[in-house]
């Protein structure tokens, strides 16, 4: 008997869908051999330089709760680490330590949704940016990337005509699942229509660094001023190999950062102290480390890509950020069934398009932070489901 007739519940946890990819994975735990490409984290471990800092940290006792808002070394070495990256200065006081950037989305929504508001999105999108709104009460609303010349893009005029009367813009560039990426025109131009709305504008910006040229993919902190209804989420996970350690932050206007902080208290109280300490050494001496991802995702982006569109019936708009190739196969018809075929009978695990908030059948998810033998084997293995996609029950 499932939960909410055992107990007559019908709150919103028990009404926001459970994450599909996360569904298909925990069935998939017993394949044997297996290639798990749906989950979207690095595939090595947090470089030692980074652990060995944590380690000195527990050593040394740093085990007690910590301040709310992060521990003033790490805001400080954030607020410069985003100056010196986006060329100009954001003050200590907008700076929010969390644990992740999950929890920097759920607070962020937060401090600024009422009930019934509306929250409007592009898709395809990672879906937990829209189940976190949900669960709070929000009315949300997709605007469709469009596919053209082989590349993502947006129409920024009509989102802007979809945003009309949006209380809360939620963008994620670059994007989960698909790669896409606001031009700094484009950035400008949305920021310039949200203030004179008076608009707020969530950035989920967690795969700023995941770009294959330049330092970072363009910022609206670069075209906005402090007290703009700017909250932008970044997180450790993507950038610095740290999904397990869980930690991220908030770029938030000074007024703001008080609210978040009260808020902060009810759930997380303080993110973990030793993480924090080895957030500073990420941060001050991470850059080759970065650099050096951004050429391996590039490398891997170029074999997967190549190999994906070396099928007739395969259309995969290259992506220019992020580890993901998001790529549709002709003839599927139901995206999740396939994904299970696949599973079984080409121990291969692909994130479905539905996960995505996607209507459209036929579209696929892979993560590419993976050795090329993987890659090159997870090809292979596929190569019979894409050259048509088969018939399945
Ligand atoms: C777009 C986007 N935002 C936020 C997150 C959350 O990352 P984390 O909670 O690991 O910091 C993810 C993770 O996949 C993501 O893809």
């Amino acid at each position: 008997m499932t939960i909410e007739a055992k107990q007559g519940l019908e709150s919103r946890a028990i009404q926001v869908p459970p994450s599909i990819t996360r569904e298909l994975a925990n069935a998939a735990m017993s394949v044997e051999g297996l290639i798990p490409l749906w989950f979207g984290e690095p595939n090595i471990p947090t470089p030692k330089f980074i652990c060995d800092e944590a380690a000195r940290s527990l050593a040394a006792g740093e085990t007690f709760y910590a301040e709310g808002l992060g521990r003033p070394y790490l805001r400080d070495a954030i607020s410069s680490y985003m100056s010196a990256l986006y060329g100009k200065s954001i003050g200590v006081d907008r700076i929010a330590v969390t644990v992740s950037g999950g929890n920097a989305l759920n607070l962020a929504f937060q401090s600024v949704l009422e009930e019934g508001d509306t929250v409007v999105t592009l898709t395809p999108a990672f879906p937990n940016l829209l189940s976190i709104p949900k669960l709070q009460g929000a009315r949300t609303i997709t605007h469709a990337l469009e596919v053209k010349d082989g590349k993502w893009s947006l129409d920024v005029e009509a989102f802007l005509e979809t945003a009309k009367g949006a209380k809360v813009v939620l963008l994620n560039s670059p994007s989960n699942p698909t790669g896409f990426m606001l031009t700094k025109d484009e950035i400008a131009r949305i920021m310039e229509v949200l203030r004179e709305r008076g608009t707020w504008l969530i950035s989920d910006e967690v795969y700023a660094r995941t770009v294959y040229s330049g330092k970072a993919a363009p910022s609206f902190l670069e075209v906005s001023e402090p007290e703009d209804r700017l909250i932008v989420v970044n997180s450790f996970s993507k950038t610095w190999a740290m999904t397990g350690w869980r930690l991220g932050w908030l770029t938030l206007p000074p007024s703001l950062t008080p609210v978040v902080e009260k808020i902060a208290e009810f759930s997380i109280a303080s993110a973990p102290p030793f993480s924090q300490r080895a957030a500073v050494v990420a941060l001050e001496q991470g850059e080759e480390f970065v650099a050096q991802m951004a050429k391996n995702y590039q490398h891997a982006r170029d074999l997967v890509c190549n190999g994906l569109l070396a099928h007739e019936g395969v259309t995969c708009p290259v992506p220019e950020s992020a580890f993901y190739a998001y790529f549709k196969v002709d003839g599927v018809t139901d995206s999740i069934a396939y994904a299970r075929m696949l599973i079984e009978e080409a121990k291969v695990g692909l994130a479905p398009g539905d996960a995505f908030l996607v209507g459209e059948p036929g579209w696929f998810r892979l993560c590419f932070a993976q050795t090329d033998e993987q890659l090159n084997e997870a090809l292979e293995r596929l190569s019979p489901f894409l050259a048509k996609a088969r018939e399945i029950a």
